[in-house]
């Protein structure tokens, strides 16, 4: 069976982390691809040269012509400008709208087969956008957010009952960060729904509200530590992990920002949802019914997305 071939645009941080990972786990070949030159071809030299020692057969090739993307069966996105200190996810939107102009043509042009999983922010603004320029297929252009939001939930909540990461489920909806929403009732335990866990007094209302608050607040605690940078490790892991699920068709239900077309009553929009990632793409969006409460938050968030949206549209009015 022919390699599968993983293109990553952006050869930044995550996307270097994101080549390693790919071949670490063997997932196909990979080109990184980038606007600047020697970039991708450095670290794509770096990696293959890292392949005998790791024991992995892929090719990592670096390229700065969008025709090395040809017939990816997966592209990542990262291209764009990253977060810095002081900066909100919004500031970023002007610059990387741009960003995704040009991504989408390029994709659109050598790789409209593809599963494309963007990853730059503020994510749920720009994976709508690509999709758009990409002319791509809805179902075949995904951001990640919840994937990642989820793994930071379940690694405060594993530390906080001392518990393994690997039993600990985490359930996100709505965009990136600021405007997760969590729904409690759905993160579990060994299958053991968090809210009992309280009730069983593993932990309080308070502590986990705290967590929920690192949680949303994750990307720029990084940020604040590393002053000169933004999480890349979990972002490029989280990525890994949904292309994973296309590339083996394992059609794992994760949190993926996704185009609606009428689920929880929205369309034409990208919102954080369960989905079930497959061979053909987004193969289910699943619904799940909101409280009062989650309902109110889950409107907070869409509404957030939005106004990013809007903004979107006034700068390139082209989108609508
Ligand atoms: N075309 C191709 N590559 C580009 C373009 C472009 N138009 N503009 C910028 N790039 C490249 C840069 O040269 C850089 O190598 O994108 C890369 C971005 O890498 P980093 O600056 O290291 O950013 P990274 O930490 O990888 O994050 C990328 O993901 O989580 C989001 O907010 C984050 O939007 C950011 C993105």
């Amino acid at each position: 069976m022919a390699r599968s071939k993983i293109a990553l645009i952006g050869a930044g941080q995550i996307g270097g982390t994101l080549a390693l990972l790919a071949g670490l786990k063997e997932l196909g070949d990979v080109v990184l691809f980038d606007a600047a030159e020697g970039v991708p071809q450095g670290k794509a030299l770096d990696i293959a040269e890292l392949a005998p020692l790791e024991g992995f057969d892929a090719r990592i090739l670096g390229a700065n012509s969008y025709d090395a993307i040809e017939g990816a069966d997966v592209v990542m996105v990262t291209a764009g400008v990253p977060r810095k200190q002081g900066m909100s996810r919004d500031d970023l939107l002007a610059i990387n709208l741009r960003v995704m102009e040009q991504v989408g043509a390029g994709i659109g042009k050598y790789a409209p087969d593809a599963f494309v999983i963007c990853i730059t922010n503020p994510l749920d603004a720009m994976v709508w956008a690509l999709q758009r320029w990409s002319g791509l297929p809805p179902h075949r252009v995904v951001g990640m957010a919840g994937v990642l939001d989820g793994a930071r939930l379940r690694y405060f909540l594993a530390e906080e009952f001392d518990v393994s990461v690997e039993d600990v489920t985490a359930f996100v909806l709505g965009g990136h960060g600021a405007a997760m929403v969590p729904l409690m009732r759905y993160c579990t335990v060994g299958g053991i729904p968090v809210p009992d866990l309280v009730r069983m007094g593993w932990t309080s209302e308070e502590r986990l509200a705290a967590m929920v608050e690192r949680t949303r607040d994750g990307g720029a605690e990084i940020v604040t530590l590393l002053r000169t940078g933004a999480a890349f490790y979990a972002p490029a892991a989280a990525a890994i992990a949904m292309a994973e699920s296309h590339l083996k068709d394992k059609k794992r239900l994760m949190p993926a920002a996704v185009y609606l077309s009428g689920e929880y009553g929205l369309k034409d929009i990208y919102v954080g949802v369960p989905a079930v990632i497959g061979a053909r793409g987004v193969e289910r969006v699943v619904e799940v019914d909101l409280d009062r409460a989650e309902r109110a938050m889950f409107e907070k968030s869409v509404a957030a997305v939005e106004t990013l949206v809007d903004a979107c549209l006034k700068i390139a009015p082209g989108l609508g």
